[in-house]
């Protein structure tokens, strides 16, 4: 049975119709370009084709009744009384809904059930796939007919406004506008993207979840976006005009360099250092390059780990055990980090086998099981009409 049969049969088992329509909505990758988004940086990201699958209908009443099915847990939204909730996933749903009241929008009461292919805390931005989803069916059960932007920036909000992590627009953008086959190169200062065809064949991207969960509540996340508008602070008192790191140049970072400590300066030179392989990497995939697409990724997990200093011993052991294997590339660890999976491009010629080498090896030193997930790039969020 589909993903979405199952949907639909287990709304009519809870609330005994059946949904009006369902949203899916993916998680994403991201090729390179990493805590650039809130640094108004450039990011590279794809949606990808594991999903988050929601049903819908209105209930006449008063109340917003979500089930996350494979939790197998419940939560009520009264739209009187404004309740909240103790339950993470029911926080996100929940800050959704408070950002369309914020926008006068007026909410009717409605049953939701969702069901999700995405792991969760493993990096690839299964809580993004639950706002941008959620939002849509939101929007489309009260008719509001939203933009994909505001949609995104409703998701955004949710997570700055509710959950307290101070994230950029990364994930709600690759969710909200994922398109087969192709990643999106957005500047985060305009919000301007362009879509690149990814065709790496014979390579291909393959993702190793270390099974380490993060949640950035609890991991340093939040320490990042203060540290890097302390460092912006510190900046325009010699350089007023530099509104964000990604401004910022490694000319005038090394004139400044004195006013900062070493751990300043070397999260704002991964910044720009990083920002530039976004652009690097975007001419070695126009030439399928695969030697410098796989310089890229070591690089940028390089910066990650020393000079931004997010990744964990975990990500760095799957990274450390990819440069044993002849038909990898390149790889590195992808998202937030402190946990999480590595993004892997690998040859496809005996591809499983050698992840399930590395897997075994990964084993033996930490007593952790690795997943891996064959990924595709697919579309991004839309309403499937029942
Ligand atoms: C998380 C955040 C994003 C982005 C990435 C790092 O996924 O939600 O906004 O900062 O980390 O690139």
């Amino acid at each position: 049975m589909s993903i979405i049969d199952k949907v639909k049969q287990q709304f009519e088992l809870t609330f005994g119709v059946q949904p009006e329509f369902l949203v899916r909505a993916p998680g994403r990758i991201n090729l390179i370009g990493e805590h650039t988004d809130y640094n108004k940086g450039c990011v590279f990201p794809a949606a990808i084709d594991k999903c988050m699958y929601f049903g819908f209908k209105p209930n006449g009443s008063n109340t917003c009744n979500i089930v996350a099915h494979d939790m197998a847990a419940s939560e009520n939204y009264n739209l009187t009384s404004k309740n909240d909730s103790e339950k993470l996933w029911a926080r996100y749903c929940f800050g959704v809904l408070r950002e369309f009241e914020n926008l006068d929008i007026k909410i009717m009461g409605f049953d939701c059930l969702f069901m999700s292919e995405i792991p969760i805390g493993a990096g690839v931005s299964s809580s993004a796939a639950l706002e941008c989803g959620f939002a849509r069916g939101i929007d489309k059960i009260t008719s509001t007919d939203l933009d994909k932007w505001e949609l995104v920036r409703i998701g955004n909000r949710a997570e700055n406004n509710h959950l307290n992590i101070q994230s950029g627009i990364l994930d709600q953008f690759s969710s909200m506008f994922g398109q087969e086959g192709k990643a999106m190169l957005m500047d985060c200062a305009t919000q301007t993207f362009e879509y690149h065809n990814v065709d790496l064949d014979p390579y291909e991207l393959v993702l190793i979840n270390t099974n380490v969960k993060h949640s950035h509540l609890s991991s340093g996340y939040n320490d990042r976006p203060s540290e890097c508008k302390e460092i912006v602070r510190i900046t325009q008192t010699k350089f007023p005009e530099v509104e964000h790191l990604s401004t910022l140049s490694h000319d005038q970072l090394e004139l400044i360099k004195d006013t900062f400590s070493d751990t300043y300066y070397d999260r704002a030179s991964f910044i720009i250092e990083e920002n530039k392989r976004v652009d690097d990497f975007r001419l070695a995939l126009a030439s399928r390059d695969f030697n410098t697409l796989g310089k890229l990724l070591y690089a940028s997990h390089n910066g990650l780990k020393n000079k931004y200093e997010v990744s964990c011993d975990e990500l760095d052991l799957l990274v450390n055990l990819s440069m044993d294997q002849p038909s990898i590339k390149g790889a590195r660890m992808m998202g937030g980090g402190f946990g999480g999976c590595t993004l892997n491009l690998i040859h496809k010629e005996g591809k499983v086998d050698v992840i399930r080498k590395m897997m075994y090896d990964y084993y033996k030193t930490t007593n952790i099981k690795a997943e891996a997930y064959y990924v595709k790039i697919g579309n991004g969020v839309e309403v499937i009409t029942t």
